[in-house]
């Protein structure tokens, strides 16, 4: 769907929506589940087949909205409108927002990697989303082991069903060790840096690299830092086994 050119996905999208909707009412489904299973469908492909929030949202609010329109969804009792956050709920868990919510590595960002930072065996994106990082990781490594994990199991599914080359993970990326892997590509947000920093001087091996796009850790010296071709920033860090560090993070002084 996503090589389509637009606006095909979305006609498609809201075409399959339409189709589906039709079929259940055809089979005499009730109201809602002739509403919410084409809106839901519609959620995923938004996510899977456009990129871009503005084209997401085009793909994914067609159906309803349209439904709206045509009177579709009069006599729905009113919470019936929180359907909408099901699929949303599904797609992205509520632990997910508290890091970043899914913006996806612009095609090309992360080409300078090689030249800055030399080869690197294994890679981890943590936090893979809908899988944008493992694919510009796989075009800036073509021979590394690329690794993903991803908290949402839809964007995890997503991300496997896209990155056949990768080996992604449904989980925490709190929780699971960063060890094993000589760069960590995050894309997350800047409340999550410090952490991460922590998380990586505890875990990762010497001489791995952590680099984040956008987002700096603050008070570190980052061991490199570039501009991609989009314009944002990126900074490559050296992380080291500070306990000192990494023992106050857990267990604050008095
Ligand atoms: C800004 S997106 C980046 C996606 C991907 N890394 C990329 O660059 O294309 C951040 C992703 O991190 C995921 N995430 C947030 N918190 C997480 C956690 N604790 N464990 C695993 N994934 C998490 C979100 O669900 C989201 O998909």
């Amino acid at each position: 769907l996503i090589a389509l050119p637009w606006p095909l996905p979305a006609v498609l999208t809201w075409a399959a929506a339409w189709a589906l909707c039709g079929l259940l009412w055809h089979q005499q489904a009730p109201a809602w589940l002739a509403l919410a299973l084409p809106l839901a469908m519609g959620v995923v492909l938004a996510f899977l087949g456009a990129q871009g929030l503005r084209r997401r949202l085009l793909l994914g609010l067609g159906f309803p909205l349209s439904a709206a329109a045509t009177g579709l969804t009069a006599g729905m009792p009113a919470w019936s409108w929180l359907l909408l956050l099901a699929p949303l709920l599904l797609l992205y868990p509520l632990r997910a927002w508290r890091d970043a919510p899914l913006f996806p590595t612009p095609a090309g960002a992360l080409k300078a990697l090689p030249a800055r930072l030399g080869r690197r065996a294994s890679v981890l994106d943590a936090g893979c989303g809908l899988g944008d990082g493992l694919l510009a990781l796989r075009d800036a490594w073509p021979h590394a082991r690329v690794h993903g994990i991803e908290w949402s199991p839809l964007l995890a599914l997503a991300s496997r069903l896209r990155c056949r080359f990768a080996t992604v993970r449904r989980g925490d990326m709190w929780a699971s060790s960063w060890a094993g892997h000589d760069l960590v590509y995050l894309f997350q947000r800047p409340e999550s840096m410090p952490r991460a920093w922590h998380k990586a001087c505890s875990d990762m091996d010497p001489g791995a690299v952590l680099v984040s796009l956008e987002f700096e850790v603050p008070g570190q010296q980052p061991i490199a830092q570039w501009q991609t071709p989009q314009g944002r920033s990126v900074f490559a860090y050296l992380p080291v086994a500070d306990t000192k560090a990494f023992s106050t993070a857990r267990s604050p002084r008095r």
